[in-house]
């Protein structure tokens, strides 16, 4: 794909002979379900160091509520949770890849509970549990196993963590950033190799080397470019840009997800409220208490996600409203209140009674559908670079996720991504690096023949002007003169910011956020037509003469 702005190959001038170089077999750059499941699998076959940007804990994972897809007691309607991931993929989604990783997802949910995970239902043996499954949008059958309440991904990142804590091969490094992927060419091949990363560590403040044989991208999303979003602070989209700059491909990066209901209320983060709350009966109404969406579709409350958000902000426009409103004052309260611990302290905090009170709440920015092209072995087009989970496109989405898949791909994907990059480790030594950038800043001040003190950049302010701007033209709505008009600003900020050396991490997220942004907006600028997420009411139709993907199975 071509970028619409120059970014130079590493964001830092360095010379990797005078860093702190750290030698590992296998290194794993993020800690959500993809990243700890494939510690632990790559640990099978040897040492692993597994990084992470903040405190282990803290990923896209660990805010999941909904749960994990999966008939791990019925294998008789596994083709249909199989049929419904193809139908919402809506011709993008590889059948393949889908029947492939469906079925793989069984024993790993299982694992995950002999390993102490407790889903919700009664019992906890594999083979006897008897579940409550709930219901989202765009599954023939209730198939979502929760645990904790609305509070699965904590569960699971818990359940993970223990195993990774006690997993001698694995050493977890917190509070790293990785700053860009090393790549080499050797000589005889044409191939690029990826030889590990640059990492600051942002309780020192020190770089250096991490040296790899094998590197598992596992960075999660890119939520945060987008004003409004489910997505924790650390989701920048760090991992597709550092793949970005080292050469790896990238596919359907114009796929965003917007969840149709985060709560909205002024000072409060845009907190997911999880579609199995409209799976137990919750309904949307408008400030007049219309229940709309039987208006706008036959499944109503659980209409494809894409679906339920666009007609949710058609009917703010209608109503003048800010927000609309999730009503569960009809519904048991003893019950709701039970199956949904984390929604009643959430709106407890501004005074609201989930069973009394309606909920205000407006879509927003929850998942990245596209990302870093793999093959069924989680490898990239770079030598010796995996990828899993959200950072990834694998096929298995297409142009639309249904709820609760993204936890069983990551999980899979992990396992996937673990078990090729630890099957072949070669017995040979590291190669010693010799990896230098040194590209001068501020080039566009240079150029306009001006020197003297270096600007002083508000970084926040950019920031935010940029998460305005890509809700404004680049999110549910797409037309071509916003998109045009999207990159024109996105361009004009990067060409003063992408030659900046910045010296914190807060500066290198900006020029992350500013390429995927430009990269997000590139790729929805060319897909002239409308299909799953992507919507572009200059092209409503889809159109499958020039998009319609072609698959070999
Ligand atoms: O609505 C939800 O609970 C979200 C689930 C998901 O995005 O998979």
């Amino acid at each position: 794909m071509n970028h619409y702005c120059k970014s130079p190959r590493y964001l830092i001038s360095f010379n990797s002979k005078k860093l702190g170089v750290f030698k590992t077999p296998v290194l794993i750059i993020g800690s959500g379900i993809a990243g700890l499941r494939a510690a632990l699998e790559a640990a099978r076959s040897g040492p692993v160091i597994l990084i992470t940007k903040s405190n282990i804990n803290e990923s896209n994972t660990f805010y999941a509520q909904g749960g994990i897809a999966g008939h791990i007691n019925n294998p008789a309607l596994v083709n249909s949770h199989i049929k419904d991931t193809i139908q919402a993929g809506q011709g993008l989604s590889n059948p393949a890849t889908v029947k492939f990783l469906i079925p793989k997802s069984i024993p790993l949910i299982k694992e995950l509970i002999r390993w102490g995970l407790h889903f919700d239902g009664k019992g906890n043996h594999p083979g006897r549990l008897r579940l409550d499954l709930a219901h989202e949008g765009g599954h023939s059958h209730p198939r979502i196993l929760h645990a904790g309440g609305d509070n699965t991904g904590l569960n699971i990142v818990n359940t993970l963590v223990a195993k990774v804590r006690n997993t001698p091969q694995i050493k977890i490094m917190e509070y790293q950033i990785a700053l860009d992927l090393l790549t080499i060419k050797i000589s005889g091949s044409h191939e690029t190799f990826c030889v590990g990363a640059l990492v600051y560590d942002n309780t020192s403040g020190e770089i250096k080397v991490l040296q790899s044989k094998k590197t598992i991208l596992a960075t999660g999303g890119l939520g945060q470019i987008y004003r409004e979003t489910t997505n924790p602070e650390l989701a920048t989209g760090d991992g597709i840009a550092l793949a970005y700059r080292a050469g790896a491909v990238l596919q359907d990066l114009e796929f965003i997800q917007f969840h149709p209901t985060a709560f909205y209320v002024a000072g409060a983060s845009r907190t997911l409220i999880s579609e199995t709350v409209r799976g137990a009966g919750g309904l949307l109404r408008d400030n007049n208490g219309f229940r709309f969406m039987p208006d706008y579709h036959p499944r109503a409350e659980l209409a494809p996600r894409d679906v339920v958000a666009r007609s949710i902000i058609n009917q703010m426009k209608l109503t003048n409203d800010t927000s609309i409103y999730l009503d569960l004052t009809h519904l048991d309260t003893v019950y709701i209140r039970k199956r949904f611990p984390g929604l009643d302290r959430l709106c407890k905090n501004f005074d609201i009674d989930i069973t009394k009170d309606f909920i205000p709440v407006r879509p927003s920015a929850h998942y990245l559908i596209g990302g870093i092209k793999i093959n069924r072995r989680c490898e990239t087009n770079l030598k010796n670079l995996y990828a899993a989970g959200e950072v990834a496109a694998s096929g298995f989405h297409g142009a639309n996720r249904l709820g609760s898949n993204s936890l069983l791909e990551g999980l899979v994907l992990g396992q996937l991504a673990g078990a090729s990059a630890g099957k072949i480790i070669s017995k040979k030594g590291f190669p010693e690096l010799n990896i230098h950038s040194s590209f001068k800043s501020d080039q566009s001040l240079s150029r306009l023949g001006i020197t003297g003190p270096i600007r002083q950049i508000d970084i926040i302010d950019v920031k935010n002007s940029l998460r305005s701007l890509m809700w404004r033209e680049v999110g549910l709505n797409r037309t071509a003169a916003g998109l045009q008009e999207a990159l024109k600003k996105i361009n004009f900020w990067c060409g003063y910011i992408m030659d900046k050396k910045f010296t914190e991490p807060s500066g290198w997220e900006l020029q992350n956020m500013l390429t995927v942004a430009g990269l997000v907006t590139t790729a929805a600028l060319k897909r002239t037509e409308s299909r799953g997420v992507h919507y572009r009411s200059d092209f409503p139709e889809t159109d499958n003469k020039n998009f319609q993907r072609k698959f070999s199975c």
